[in-house]
């Protein structure tokens, strides 16, 4: 038996998996369901920051910017537990100013009375992790219509877009247009809900942080318009995710170098060994 049909079990199996192919290829394609989502969801804008590229450097004036709005918007929501206050000093506090940061920091720790043994809170020393404005995510959730406001820390490293993504956030937010309403009907945003083109799925509960120009008085005399927060901020934040960036950049070109100048000399010593040997 086998030794009859066997010459054929090839070509069969060939003309079978040449059949499926055609077939699926003429199949009529099924239409990709269209949301609101899909149309209407936008890429961020871009977004250059000093240390963009294997030469960038952070441009420590704006992450000290960005600060101030984390301190005097963001903090009220979004904690920042991965960064501790005398990391301050890496982007040009001094020592001085990091600890009167920390202490008038508007949330306290949580500790321990040590009289009596009860639950308290103490003033943030230097050494402190940036304390969450909420008791735990059940009170996070009851302050913001049960949305949870994420940690801040490594933001600009887990969504894609990264530092731009941030930036066209917060200053993505508007009307939700009469075209989309037309076109899908049932996907008006929900009144605890606000649109934004730039969030995954449009509509999102955090309130539009950056409602006004002006919203914080730039220590440093820079016009604080809406712009330009959301870019400070996303610098600062890019920061936080990667404050080693800076080293990471430059052990990357002496690596690069290295490997050129060792490059050269095995190419020198090739020529050397076969110098009297070839032609
Ligand atoms: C009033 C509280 C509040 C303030 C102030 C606030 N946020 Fe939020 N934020 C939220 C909530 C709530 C969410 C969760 C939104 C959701 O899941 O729909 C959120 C989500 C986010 C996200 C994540 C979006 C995503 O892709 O999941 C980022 C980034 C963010 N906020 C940045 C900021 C920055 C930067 C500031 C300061 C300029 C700020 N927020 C101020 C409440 C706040």
């Amino acid at each position: 038996m086998l030794r009859f049909f066997g010459p054929f079990i090839a070509p069969i199996v060939g003309l079978g998996f040449v059949l499926a192919l055609t077939v699926a290829f003429f199949m009529p394609r099924e239409a990709a369901q269209v949301t609101a989502q899909h149309e209407f969801h936008r890429e961020p804008m871009e977004l250059h920051l000093a240390s963009d590229g294997p030469f960038g450097r952070f441009d420590r004036q704006q992450l000290q910017r960005g600060f101030q709005v984390y301190k005097e918007v963001c903090s009220a929501c979004h904690s920042l537990s991965l960064v501790a206050f005398h990391d301050l000093e890496q982007i040009g506090f001094t020592k001085a100013e990091v600890k009167a940061i920390a202490n008038q920091w508007a949330t306290e720790q949580p500790s321990i009375n040590p009289d009596t043994g009860e639950p308290a809170t103490r003033k943030n020393l230097a050494s402190d992790k940036f304390p969450s404005p909420y008791a735990n995510e059940t009170a996070a959730r009851a302050a913001n219509n049960n949305a949870l406001p994420p940690d801040l820390s490594l933001i600009t490293k887990s969504r894609e877009g990264h530092a731009a993504y941030v930036h066209s956030l917060l200053i993505g937010y508007q009307d939700q247009p009469a075209e989309l309403l037309k076109k899908f009907p049932d996907a008006k945003t929900p009144p605890s809900l606000h649109y934004n083109p730039y969030f995954a799925n449009l509509n999102i509960a955090m309130p539009p942080p950056l409602a006004a120009d002006g919203q914080v008085t730039y220590a440093d005399g820079t016009n604080a318009t809406r712009d330009q927060m959301a870019q400070d901020v996303a610098a600062f934040l890019t920061w936080t995710a990667e404050p080693k960036l800076e080293n990471r950049h430059r052990a990357g070109i002496a690596v690069v170098l290295f490997l050129l100048v060792t490059t050269i000399l095995a190419y020198l010593a090739y020529r050397n060994i076969w110098a009297d040997k070839k032609h």
